[in-house]
């Protein structure tokens, strides 16, 4: 924020409220030539179309698919977003929630603080992740640096996306449903696409099966979440390890109120050294295209 700050004059949508952002926007339009979101807030189209000399939105993360890219396209607008910089991070929360959930980490955290171990309660042992099979739902930067974390685990691994990863020595499954069906943890690290919106349903859910964990780095939207409710509240799946959601902010008070979640608020990305790469990334690009060179990493 300082160094765009440094460089820019600035107007704060964040800061506008919900009420003040339109008065905003109407004052500011004609000037606004660039605009910086993050992954989760994005841009729509009509926020693009108000903003008549708009050139350029830089995305504080690796997904873009909250921007309208198709408005962008047609209106000339480059989108760029964070690739690379994050890739170590997210897999890193991938791999946290991945153990946590398999060892119920935070239940046991629950059982010490309220004494129950003091009284004497007893445990039900977790399965060991050692011999499982782990599953990768979309096998890009992210997906592929999950599959390497978990080598020394002792673990077979198998992913699927549609097209298939050239030179990889980790095998594709036909279907994310026949992907789900040989794995007893699904890790989802696939882009937010029309394609794999609710791809994570209730027959996938159940084709991972009574003791199957699933983990969501990726985007909320992937994952069918009352088939996820449901599927948690009966039995169906064993846990759920969930960073994203599907209307975030917001979780289902349904999920809130099960034990056989890991939940953390959207941050697989959040490091202060992960977040100052974006930032510079961001502004680097910003900076290239103003200066007209060619962006560093460009979507659009
Ligand atoms: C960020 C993300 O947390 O990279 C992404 O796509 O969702 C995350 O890295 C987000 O952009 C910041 O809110």
């Amino acid at each position: 924020m300082n160094a765009l700050e440094r460089d820019y004059v600035c107007h704060h949508l964040w800061q506008a409220g919900s009420s003040g952002q339109g008065a905003l926007v109407s004052r500011v339009a004609p000037q606004v030539r660039g605009a910086v979101t993050n992954g989760a807030v994005g841009m729509h189209g009509a926020l693009m179309e108000r903003l008549p000399a708009l050139e350029i939105v830089g995305v504080f993360g690796v997904g873009v698919d909250a921007v309208d890219l198709d408005t962008a396209r047609n209106r000339g607008v480059r989108v760029t977003n964070t690739p690379d910089v994050l890739t170590d991070d997210v897999a890193d929360l991938a791999m946290a929630l991945l153990l946590a959930a398999n060892r119920r980490l935070c239940a046991l955290d629950r059982f010490v603080r309220s004494g129950a171990w003091e009284s004497g309660k007893g445990l039900v042992a977790p399965h060991s992740l050692r011999g499982k099979t782990v599953g990768i739902f979309g096998f890009g930067r992210i997906g592929r640096t999950v599959a390497r974390r978990l080598e020394p685990f002792g673990v077979e691994l198998r992913y699927f996306q549609p097209r298939a990863v050239e030179g990889s020595n980790v095998p594709r499954a036909d279907s994310l449903k026949a992907l789900a069906r040989v794995s007893d943890y699904l890790v989802v690290c696939a882009a937010a696409t029309e394609e794999t919106r609710n791809a994570v349903d209730a027959g996938v859910l159940a084709a991972l099966g009574e003791q199957g964990v699933l983990v969501n780095v990726a985007r909320g939207s992937i994952v069918d979440e009352p088939a996820l409710v449901d599927a948690l509240r009966s039995g169906k799946l064993a846990h759920a390890a969930l960073d994203v959601f599907a209307d975030e902010p917001h979780v289902p008070p349904a999920l809130l109120a099960l034990e056989n979640v890991t939940l953390t608020p959207h941050v697989a990305s959040m490091t202060l050294e992960t977040r100052e790469a974006m930032g510079r990334l961001v502004i680097a690009n910003l900076a290239a295209h103003f200066a007209g060179r060619e962006l560093l990493t460009p979507v659009v």
